[in-house]
């Protein structure tokens, strides 16, 4: 298909594009930092709903009962804004340490990530394991110390801590002045500037007052009181040891990670930190590891990243994701699927802003479309005009927890087969097979357990097929490659068991790190991957 956009026009729209996610561990803020981008960039005018959007359960990502019930956020969700001249496509990732397997495929999708933590607590697991998967990638990574607002740990210590526990070197591209009660604003360290907040007047409900003064105006002085202000001083000095030098090619490396102090809930913070960021994280054009497609190539391609069902209850509809890696998207055009070169429509595509799902008119790299899906799509599928593209490399996890699904009535054995093939599309579950018993007791593998919980609930209300989960107690599942498998001395041991992938390959299940390191030792000949072989 072809567009009447000259390839001017396009580079143009890839260049304004910021597409990210926020990495964080549950409670660090990331809800509120969400509502208060949406605040600055202009696409709610006040902010104050994420409360009221709870207590409502019409988040935007509240699509299910069961995270409902719990009151977690289980699905991600795409929110698509403007900030000046930009346009940003923010991924959201959900918190719960259970769905990190839904987050890393995210991932996939952002061009850059924002670390925010908690100034309290510091550097802590989720963000840990989330901060893996952005290395793995090279993808750059902006820190936002939230909080800033109470009093917690010194700035110089969590420079420290993310060098030791992530590895990472750090670059202050804000500097906090004051912190707790006294947090009154930040010195800007690129342009030698401070900037104040009025803390008058508003909770955070609206954009926060600035005075911005240079470093050596009389009034910097007046403004912070003389304590502060030689207090400052002194950081400054000290900062100039203690951090790396700004470098923007470093930071795009991911070998750098500018850091930014505030405070989500006061917005204390929040405006200086998207300003730089916008100048700082990479366009789609600029991101490294797409370099494999020219995004302002002018034909289409893009890949689907996720697919979620059941966004809205009402109409049972499937939603395949799609981040778009080069050309022009419009509406209702005709692309290749590479998976099996089948041409499709996109039809029903969806954008994501704040409020609602919007159809979708044209869009560019680095955006994100829902497409409307009634079951053509799979995680990782390429589409394209034109030549054919390369296709992106979505990471997959290896399963640590596995179940027997039983079934409590027989006659429905056809629907819970279905149930269980899309289920395994949207990759929730993993699907496996025990050879001996053909279709009877799938095995079900998850990176998280309570995707077994969301299984057996989509199950009973989407298949309405009641099923058990009886737990295997095993803990690594990997693909065999090379000579001399040997599948019956697999089986007869208890710390092995094999089944088949829905390819019909071979995977064994191993009962702990000891029969792991154990088959590896007893089978020199064998390689044991936590992908398919050849992927
Ligand atoms: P999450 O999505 O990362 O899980 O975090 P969320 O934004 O839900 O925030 C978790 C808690 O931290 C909330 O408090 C929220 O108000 C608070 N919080 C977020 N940012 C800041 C900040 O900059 N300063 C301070 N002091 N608190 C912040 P809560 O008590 O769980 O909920 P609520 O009753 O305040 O809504």
């Amino acid at each position: 298909m072809s567009t009447d956009l000259s390839s001017k026009k396009i580079a143009q729209e890839v260049q304004r594009r910021r597409t990210f996610a926020i990495i964080s561990h549950p409670d660090a803020g990331k809800t509120t930092m969400t509502e208060k981008l949406l605040l600055y960039g202009g696409a709610i005018h006040l902010a104050g709903s994420v409360k009221s959007r709870r207590a409502a359960k019409h988040a935007v990502s509240d699509w299910m009962e069961l995270e409902q019930q719990r009151g977690i956020s289980i699905t991600s969700s795409v929110l698509q804004f403007p900030y000046g001249d930009y346009a940003i496509n923010l991924l959201d990732t959900p918190g719960h340490a259970d769905f990190s397997e839904d987050t890393y495929r995210t991932l996939a999708a952002a061009d850059s990530a924002v670390m925010l933590m908690d100034v309290a607590k510091g550097v802590e697991p989720q963000t840990i394991k989330l901060f893996k998967v952005c290395a793995m990638r090279k993808l750059p990574i902006f820190t936002f110390v939230n909080k800033m607002d109470r009093y917690g740990r010194p700035p110089l210590e969590l420079m420290e801590e993310i060098e030791d526990i992530l590895g990472i070197r750090s670059c202050p591209i804000n500097w906090p002045i004051g912190d707790g009660k006294e947090f009154k604003g930040v010195y800007d360290r690129l342009n030698d500037k401070i900037i104040v907040f009025d803390s008058q007047g508003t909770h955070g409900e609206s954009i926060v007052e600035e005075v911005t003064v240079d470093l050596d105006d009389p009034r910097a002085e007046q403004l912070l009181g003389t304590d502060r202000y030689l207090k400052l001083l002194d950081d400054i000095e000290l900062l100039d040891i203690a951090g790396d030098p700004f470098d923007l090619e470093r930071v795009r490396a991911g070998e750098l990670t500018p850091m930014f102090f505030g405070s989500a809930m006061t917005n204390f913070g929040v405006g200086p930190f998207l300003k730089a960021f916008v100048e700082m994280a990479p366009s789609p054009a600029e991101a490294r590891d797409r370099a494999e497609i020219n995004p302002t190539r002018p034909e289409f391609s893009g890949f689907v990243f996720k697919i979620q069902a059941n966004m809205n209850p009402a109409h049972r509809d499937r939603l395949a994701f799609m981040r778009i890696t080069s050309g022009v998207f419009e509406k209702d055009m005709q692309a290749t699927l590479k998976r099996d070169n089948r041409q499709l429509k996109l039809a029903y595509p969806q954008t994501f802003m704040a409020s609602d799902r919007d159809v979708a008119q044209r869009a560019f790299a680095g955006d994100i479309i829902g497409l409307y899906d009634p079951g053509h799509f799979r995680i990782g599928d390429t589409l394209f005009t034109g030549e054919p593209v390369e296709e992106t490399e979505i990471p997959r996890f290896s399963p640590e927890h596995f179940a027997v699904v039983e079934i409590k009535e027989a006659l429905k054995r056809k629907q819970l087969t279905k149930g269980l093939d899309q289920l395994s599309e949207e990759g929730t579950i993993q699907v496996f097979r025990q050879p001996h018993l053909g279709d009877l007791d799938a095995v079900v593998g998850a990176v998280g357990i309570l995707q077994f919980e969301v299984l057996q609930h989509r199950l009973e209300n989407e298949y309405k097929v009641k099923v058990r989960l009886r737990p295997l107690n095993f803990k690594h599942a990997r693909w065999v490659d090379g000579e001399g498998f040997d599948e019956d001395a697999f089986n007869r041991a208890d710390y092995t068991k094999v089944l088949r992938d829905r390819d019909d390959l071979p995977i064994v299940l191993f009962r702990n790190d000891w029969a792991l390191n154990y088959c590896s030792q007893q089978y020199p000949g064998l390689r044991y991957l936590p992908n398919p072989p050849g992927t």
